[in-house]
């Protein structure tokens, strides 16, 4: 039956992906830093083709492009490039070469809303009024020794920077060391788009897309709203003028057209920022723009199931016919949400049931229709490590946020136990968990009943299950609104999946009996007249 039915589904629909934080992952050469040479020596834990491996089936690779590293690798010099403490072109083709051959696919990060101020496009920018590629970047006039308008910047404060020797102000929708591109300028655009063409042209598998929704500002440079509803970087205003423009679809398909010239290739958009609200980001999914784009949604959200399938339902009345959505609870810019959901060890210490709540997210995301997206690390438990600020590198722990700081769930991934937890033989860049030696990989690996070895097991079954990889979704009513149940179909499968929120026995409406294809509880072998399930249980039956 099976592999007809996914046999015909593009790769980049059925894939797992795996983020990697390039900088926190493997370390080859002693440094303390992560880098390309690192990764290859880490693929077979990511899938070596067998259920022993974490199977997952597509690398999302974070920035490791020539960088001042304010931002860490978002502040890019240059887009063609590979930073030297992270390795050069030529580990580049390797770890492509390497990952291919074990049927892993790569996508590196596209960052194309801005550069760093140290790029030389900018430096030519700068130089004078009438520079040829003044106008790659937005400048503007002030107003009374002030800004041009009321517009702010994602990480707080305003979004413009003046440069004295020309008077007047750059936008910039992120640090100020970050200026934004213009892509209404045609060379500017034709550029961006041949840095698509050098990884492509080094079989990179696709992109993700940094900061998409803010890739276009209003022409006209109008001031945002002010409001009291929409809490916005610090500041009660509405982004419209400054996310989401309208001219932003025609860039992302011509991106796609050119992606679209190398084969099935696949590009994956951050279309949603802080606060993370429903936004616009189904709009861009469809067959001429992006293949996926990030939900960000459940980072808003307790560990609630109705609140979840609210997102889910949501999201699914919405989402384009042609469109595919792509499910996430952690990446680099939010706290993880093994911390957020329990296991914030940084001041209360864990819950008892906090790895209990981490399988019952594993499953949801492995169990959604759409693309899963992976944050390393979590399938190990790792959470977010308290830092004292002298040792935040982020500027945004540094200056804003007292507590927190982005380095907080960016420390190093545990691969052994002992110094270096495996991820270095030198200092770490970042400090590491002080858990290291109970949840690194191998530790984690060696133990039938921990988290990893769920993923693992959890992986693999969603690549026997077309269903799951490509079943349509459908809402069940479990009556118990701390269940969340619904069911995956394709015209030749049909799974129940159930999953139990909370600590307490429930038992479930709407099962129609079948076969326990997964659960997890060990004991669990039918689903009984009466399917009821055990606390923080998850359930998937083929009926
Ligand atoms: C995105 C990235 C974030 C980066 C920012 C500026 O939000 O995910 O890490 O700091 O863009 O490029
Ligand atoms: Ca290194």
């Amino acid at each position: 039956m099976s592999a007809a039915e996914t046999n015909a589904a593009p790769w980049w629909k059925t894939a797992v992906y795996y983020q990697i934080y390039v900088r926190s992952f493997a370390d080859s050469n002693g440094d303390g830093v992560g880098d390309l040479q690192g990764i290859i020596g880490k693929l077979d834990y990511l899938n070596d083709g067998t259920p022993n491996s974490l199977g997952v089936d597509c690398l999302w690779l974070t920035p490791f492009y020539e960088s001042p590293n304010v931002d860490f690798g978002y502040d890019i010099t240059n887009h063609c490039s590979v930073h030297p403490e992270h390795g050069s072109l030529a580990d580049f083709d390797r770890l492509v070469a390497e990952a291919h051959r074990r049927g892993i696919r790569v996508i590196v990060d596209y960052v194309v809303t801005a550069t760093s101020d140290e790029h030389p496009w900018f430096a030519e920018s700068r130089a004078s009024r009438d520079n040829p590629k003044r106008d790659w970047y937005i400048w503007r006039d002030g107003w009374n020794g002030k800004p041009p308008n009321n517009w702010i910047a994602v990480s707080g404060g305003r979004g413009w920077g003046l440069d004295p020797a020309t008077g007047q102000y750059f936008y910039h929708p992120f640090f100020e060391c970050q200026p934004s591109l213009n892509w209404r300028q045609p060379d500017l655009r034709r550029a961006m788009l041949d840095v698509m063409r050098f990884w492509l042209d080094r079989r990179a598998d696709g992109f993700r897309i940094d900061l998409l929704n803010h890739l276009v500002v209003d022409e006209q440079m109008r001031d945002n709203p002010r409001s009291w509803k929409g809490w916005y970087a610090g500041r009660f205003q509405q982004p419209l003028c400054t996310r989401d423009q309208p001219e932003s679809h025609e860039v992302v398909a011509a991106m796609r057209t050119l992606l679209d010239e190398y084969g099935e290739k696949m590009m994956v958009g951050e279309t949603s920022s802080f606060p993370w609200e429903p936004s616009q980001a189904h709009t861009f999914v469809n067959s001429r723009e992006l293949n996926l784009a990030f939900n960000m949604e459940f980072f808003v959200y307790r560990f609630q199931a109705q609140k979840f399938r609210e997102v889910v339902d949501r999201y699914e009345r919405v989402a384009a016919a042609d469109g595919w959505p792509a499910w996430t609870l952690s990446n680099h810019d939010i706290p993880r949400h093994f911390g957020r959901y329990g296991g914030a060890r940084i001041i209360y210490g864990e819950r008892a049931d906090a790895v209990a709540r981490a399988r019952v997210c594993a499953a949801m995301l492995l169990t959604l229709r759409g693309a899963p997206f992976l944050y390393y690390g979590e399938e190990l438990g790792m959470t977010n490590r308290w830092l004292p600020r002298r040792w935040m590198k982020d500027p945004i722990g540094k200056k804003s946020w007292p507590l927190f700081s982005r380095d907080c769930w960016r420390t190093p991934m545990l691969w052994t136990p002992g110094p270096g937890a495996g991820f270095t033989t030198g200092d770490p860049w970042l400090p590491l968990d002080p858990d290291a030696d109970r949840l690194n990989a191998q530790t984690a690996g060696a133990r039938p009943d921990s988290l990893l070895n769920f993923y693992r097991r959890l992986i693999w079954l969603r690549k026997e299950l077309p269903a799951l990889q490509i079943g349509a979704y459908e809402p069940v009513a479990a009556a118990d609104p701390a269940v969340f149940a619904f069911r995956r179909r394709t015209a030749n499968q049909s799974l129940f999946v159930a999953l139990n929120f909370t600590d307490r026995a429930i038992p479930v409406a709407g099962a129609a009996g079948g076969n326990v294809r997964f659960s997890s509880e060990p004991w669990r072998t039918d689903a009984g007249a009466r399917l009821t399930l055990a606390p923080y249980e998850t359930v998937i039956l083929e009926e």
